[in-house]
């Protein structure tokens, strides 16, 4: 048993509890639109051909906003083709994904699905193959009331109102070489900026999220983040990270630590966007908008495009089955999101359904949750109010990726309205129980309203349609609030929720 012992206090305050971190991310991309979000044929479709279900899941998930419609494919997309008579539409080759995009769901239907699931869109422009004018064109069909060519085509398409969308976001991954339309950050961020200041004539109030790095192990990273602020400092709100964490070679203390990583990429981004402001003299700070996170194991066959003169209709990509170590590893990248919330401003779990995904469904047929639907929906609901910064003392494990690391990992909000206090921990160590102590003094009185804890002795269990809730998080019956302290053992491998309020 590692003893670990935190302290939390009201008057550590990091910043809000944003209710954009906990963003999800719709993109064209294998089942997640087709046979994900849309699927005419199954018994819970609506008019529009939207499960029923899915919607039902998401809200479950307590998904804020969606990002959409890439990802990759957004670099080669034509949004134009996905507009009007569903009949007329016509197919294209999605060179992303080496797939055939049928265009039956484009940015109408999104938005009535939007509308439907209650998530705020977060729409991407194409900056690989298109520019400028594709953006404008985009924007003042979302978001002009009337009386223009493309605002006018939106009425005349069935939505008399505007979208309204708020954040766009400048590409995608615009640093990686396998993007399509690929930049140098000079190139990118010339583009960007005069992209993000023409989409503010017609808008000044968007909130513009330029591209980051694709991971903190790119070649560029730091340097991208430094050209690309340069440029468009004045003319964006956020600049985007992108990370995904998988166990390699069997490292399984590695990877639980992989927060440590997500820790590091958050500070590194928001260090070099505060020397910018420094060396630029601006007033403003840029956000981190970390719209793709997960565990995705790339390296894995179905993380393969069909190649050659193969190019399905939203073929089984990337279809990861999630296990408990993963849930656990996602449970943790949560709780490192919003330790930054001060800087952190919006997030996107990669992706929502299918792919990548915390719901997964079968054609015309069941829906299921993934291990790690659970930490996401129980942080999203519970997690309210403020962020506070812990004082943790814990015993260290090794890792071969990061060193020496605390085996617990914690973070805790309050809710000043109503008093309540919701500690959220990973165990990281693959072999001892912590023994976990917390100094309440600073919230005289508080009483244990519900403790849950998700691990299983069988780390590689994942859920399937017959079975997705034998690793639903269970209570933990060791948690106790007494004396303004409280205690809980938490098993190896293990994410925790406690929650804590008045009787
Ligand atoms: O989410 C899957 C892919 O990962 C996205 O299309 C891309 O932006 C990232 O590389």
């Amino acid at each position: 048993m590692l003893p670990a012992s935190v302290t939390v206090d009201p008057a550590f305050v990091v910043g809000p509890v944003r209710r954009r971190t906990f963003g999800s991310f719709v993109e064209h991309l294998g089942r997640c639109v087709y046979s994900g979000i849309h699927d005419p044929e199954h018994p819970s479709a609506d008019a529009d051909g939207f499960r029923g279900d899915v919607i039902e899941l998401t809200r479950e998930l307590g998904v804020s906003t969606v990002r959409y419609p890439g990802g990759n494919f957004v670099s080669g997309y034509r949004w134009e083709d996905a507009i009007g008579p569903v009949e007329q539409r016509p197919s294209r080759l999605d060179l992303a994904w080496h797939s055939t995009e049928p265009n039956l769901v484009g940015v109408d239907e999104f938005m009535r699905w939007a509308a439907k699931a209650g998530v705020e869109p977060m729409m991407a422009v194409n900056l690989g193959t298109r520019g400028v004018a594709e953006a404008l064109d985009l924007l003042e069909y979302c978001n002009v009331p009337g009386g223009t060519e493309w605002s006018d085509r939106r009425r005349a398409n069935g939505a008399a109102e505007p979208y309204r969308v708020k954040m766009w976001c400048l590409g995608n991954e615009m640093d990686g070489p396998w993007q399509i339309g690929h930049k140098t950050a000079e190139e990118y961020g010339r583009l960007a900026a005069e992209t993000a200041r023409a989409m503010r004539m017609i808008d000044p109030n968007l909130e513009l999220v330029v591209c980051g790095s694709s991971s903190s192990a790119m070649p560029t990273f730091g340097d991208w983040e430094r050209v690309v602020l340069a440029e468009t400092y004045e003319h964006v709100d956020h600049i985007s990270a992108h990370a995904y964490y998988w166990e390699q070679d069997g490292d399984l203390a590695s990877f639980l630590a992989s927060a440590v990583d997500m820790d590091h990429f958050i500070e590194s981004v928001a260090a070099t966007a505060d020397a910018v402001r420094a060396a630029g003299k601006h007033d403003k700070r840029i956000h981190i908008s970390f719209d793709e996170w997960n565990v995705w194991y790339q390296q894995r066959a179905e993380s393969k495009p069909p190649s050659g003169d193969d190019w399905p209709v939203a073929p089984v990509l990337l279809e990861d089955r999630y296990d408990v170590a993963d849930a656990v590893v996602v449970g943790n990248l949560l709780i490192s999101l919003l330790r930054h919330t001060d800087r952190v401003h919006a997030a996107s779990l990669a992706q929502l359904v299918n792919v990548i995904a915390p719901i997964m469904t079968e054609p015309g047929g069941r829906i299921w949750k993934q291990t790690i639907f659970h930490p996401f929906a129980l942080t999203s609901k519970h997690a309210q109010g403020e962020v506070l910064r812990l004082a943790v003392d814990s015993p260290l494990v090794d890792t071969v990726r990061f060193g020496a690391v605390p085996a617990l990992d914690a973070v805790a909000t309050h809710d000043a309205e109503t008093g309540d206090v919701v500690i959220l921990a990973t165990n990281r160590s693959v072999t001892d129980d912590v023994a976990l102590d917390v100094d309440l003094r600073g919230f005289p009185g508080l009483q244990l309203v519900e403790a849950l804890t998700l691990s299983n002795p069988d780390l590689r269990w994942s859920a399937t349609a017959d079975d997705d809730s034998s690793v639903a998080p269970r209570a933990n019956t060791t948690a106790k609030v007494a004396d303004d302290r409280a205690h809980a053992e938490l098993p190896p491998v293990s994410w925790s929720i406690l929650r804590l309020g008045r009787a």
